[in-house]
Order: structure tokens, then sequence, then C-alpha cells
């Protein structure tokens, strides 16, 4: 069994321990926040959990396995390198942090103190970008001309003001980092590295709400020499309404679509054609907002399998460090 922490019991704090608690070799044992508003919650599940409000006093707190981070994006490099070298395995949230620098330090701790370093990126298990990705290694599609992403969510007023450090430059980055992260992740996962060339961006709706833009437009290229065209927004009227990314391919057009990467909207494939999918599992649905498909059993399940030495960490450090390098080249590109 094995026996896990989390730091931060707040919406996706929460959604690890309800996926602790459905795996049959997993085990919440410790959990810490400065506030125990989620605690019952917690404690519905694991009544016998314990409570800390300070991180590295949970560290030392015996049995412990393994940590996950699943603070404000500004905490997630000093708790997972504390958390590591406390001889803990740590699953962080992503963004993994707010610069490549301290992804590295990251990844040099890990490498240290020989634990693994998870990275939750759930949503290269939704099955349309597990079947482009099948399709991109078997050569199928062939090579990558043209790529188009869009994210155009909502975040509204009542987002905002959930916690405090939403919309704040230096506790949430930017939207690029909370947002389209997981967008910047898939966009490397079906094409490899990619360079940014320009962007703009502005703050449309969110005056006073959030220090930093809530929309952009970006041009990208992969090293493979594909043109990107990356859009977002969190002022989508009312709700999210597409989280999409389209490919153009030598030998077929694809484009995964819905609301956030759950369905494929569009296939013309040379002698292929993509099967019905299953459906999958809904976005993460916080009240005033959904999120990303809740895919965090797998990210779970990853955990026991590699610590059983049964597979290797599904999205390591380095790809984490990958995310965060595109995200601060893309705010480097931006032309005033
Ligand atoms: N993978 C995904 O789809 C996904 C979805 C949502 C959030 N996230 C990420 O998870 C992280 C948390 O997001 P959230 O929406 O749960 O935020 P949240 O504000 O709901 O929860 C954060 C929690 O951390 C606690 N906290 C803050 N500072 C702390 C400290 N020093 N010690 C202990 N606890 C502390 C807060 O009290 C709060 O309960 C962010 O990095 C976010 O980007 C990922």
């Amino acid at each position: 069994m094995i026996q896990f922490g989390i730091i931060g019991i707040g919406n996706i704090g929460l959604r690890h321990a309800q996926h602790i608690a459905q795996n049959p070799d997993t085990h919440l044992t410790a959990v810490c926040d400065m506030s125990d508003a989620n605690l019952p919650q917690v404690r519905s599940l694991f009544p016998d959990v314990a409570f800390y409000t300070d991180y590295r006093q949970m560290l030392q707190h015996s049995g412990l396995n393994i940590v996950n981070v699943c603070t404000p994006n500004y905490l997630h490099a000093s708790m997972t390198t504390d958390a590591l070298k406390a001889g803990l395995h740590v699953v962080c949230e992503k963004p993994m942090a707010l610069s490549v620098w301290e992804c590295s330090q990251m990844i040099e701790t890990a490498r240290q103190t020989q634990k693994q370093l998870f990275v939750v990126k759930q949503n290269r298990y939704n099955p349309p970008v597990a079947v482009v990705k099948n399709l991109l290694s078997q050569g199928i599609l062939n090579n990558i001309i043209q790529i188009n992403v869009n994210c155009f969510w909502n975040r509204n007023a009542d987002y905002y003001r959930l916690s405090g450090w939403r919309g704040s430059k230096i506790m949430d980055g930017g939207c690029l980092f909370t947002q389209c992260s997981h967008f910047i992740d898939i966009l490397y996962y079906l094409a490899g590295e990619v360079q940014a060339v320009s962007g703009s961006i502005q703050n449309a709706t969110h005056a006073g709400l959030c220090e930093f833009e809530d929309s952009g437009v970006f041009l990208l290229r992969t090293r493979a020499g594909a043109l990107v065209s990356f859009n977002f927004s969190t002022s989508a009227y009312q709700k999210n309404m597409e989280g999409s990314i389209t490919l153009l391919c030598q030998n077929g057009s694809v484009k995964i679509g819905g609301e956030y990467l759950n369905t494929i909207d569009y296939q013309c494939i040379d002698r292929y054609t993509i099967p019905n999918l299953p459906v999958g599992n809904t976005a993460n649905d916080y009240g005033c907002y959904k999120g990303s498909m809740s895919n965090h059993d797998k990210v779970i399940q990853n955990v026991v399998d590699t610590l059983s030495g049964r597979a290797t960490v599904a999205t390591s450090g380095n790809e984490g460090r990958a995310v965060v390098q595109i995200i601060e080249d893309m705010y480097a590109s931006v032309v005033q």
C-alpha cells in the first residue's frame, strides 16, 4: 500500500484525495493546508488522516512514501524540492513551476535524492489525444504541416475571487501557466519542440481581476518546421466554448475538439478512420468554472505502477520543464 500525503487540499487536492481513495493500492496518510475548510471532506474518505498546517512538519510524518503538491503555482518548486530532500517521491501539479530555472532545481534535486518526480499532465490520457498520438507515432498521418490550437474558456469574477493567488502575476504567473499549460503540453506531446516566433496579448475583460492578460494570439514553429497558431482567451461568453488542436498533416487532417480536448471534431485520413472512441471522463467541475478532463485516476495509477517497478514515470520533470520553457519563450516573444 503506497502512503500518500497531499499539500494543499483546495479544488484539485480534493480530487487527488478522491482518486487515492478509489485506488486499491493507495492510502492517504496525511494532508497539509493552512485552512481546514476542506478537512471534513477528506476525513469522510480517510477518517484517520493526519492534518498539518506546516508542510515541513508533514514531510516528517512516519511512513509517508510520496507527496502530492497541489498548492498554488508559485509554491510548486520549493515544496517539491523540500519533499524530495525529505526522502519522498513527489507528484507535482501543473504547471511544474513558474520558471525553467526552478524546474531545473527540481529535476536536479530528484536526481540527487534518487526519488521519482511525476508532473501532472493528465490530458495526455484523453481518448482523442491518445489516438492521435498513436497515429503520429505509427506514421499514419505523416509529417505535420500546420497546427492550430484554440483555448477559448471562461473564467469569471467568481473564479478570481475563489483564492488570493488567482490572477496574481507572482503567485499565478499568467494564463499560459494556469489555463493554457495543458494545451501547450499537448502541442509539445504531439508535435515535439516548438519555438515561439511572436505574440500579442491583452486584458480585454478582466481589468481589476487579474494582473495579466486574459487573451492572446501567438505564432510558433515546430522544430520539424510546421507552422503553429495558438489562440487563447478566458473571456468566452458565460462558459467554456472550445479547447481544440487541429493538425494538418501530409496524409490527413484531424481536429481534436470539444470544450476540453475531449472529442474528434473532424477527420480525413488516408485509408484510415478513427473509430468511435470511449467517451472519456467529464471535465473537472468546480462550480463557477470547468477545467480539463478528470484523468487523475490514471496519474495515481502511474505512481502505483512506477513505484512497483511495472512502469516508468508517464510525464517526467524534463517534460514539465519543456512546457515551462515554451511558456517562457511565448511570453518573451510578445510584441507590445
Ligand atoms: N491538473 C489540472 O487539471 C488542475 C486543475 C486545477 C488546478 N490545478 C493546479 O493545482 C494547483 C492548485 O489549484 P487549485 O485550483 O486547487 O487551487 P485552490 O486555491 O483551490 O487550492 C490551493 C490550496 O493550497 C492551500 N495552500 C496555499 N498555500 C499553502 C501553504 N503554504 N501550505 C499549505 N497549503 C497551502 C490553500 O489554502 C488552498 O486550499 C495549481 O497549481 C493549479 O494550476 C491543476
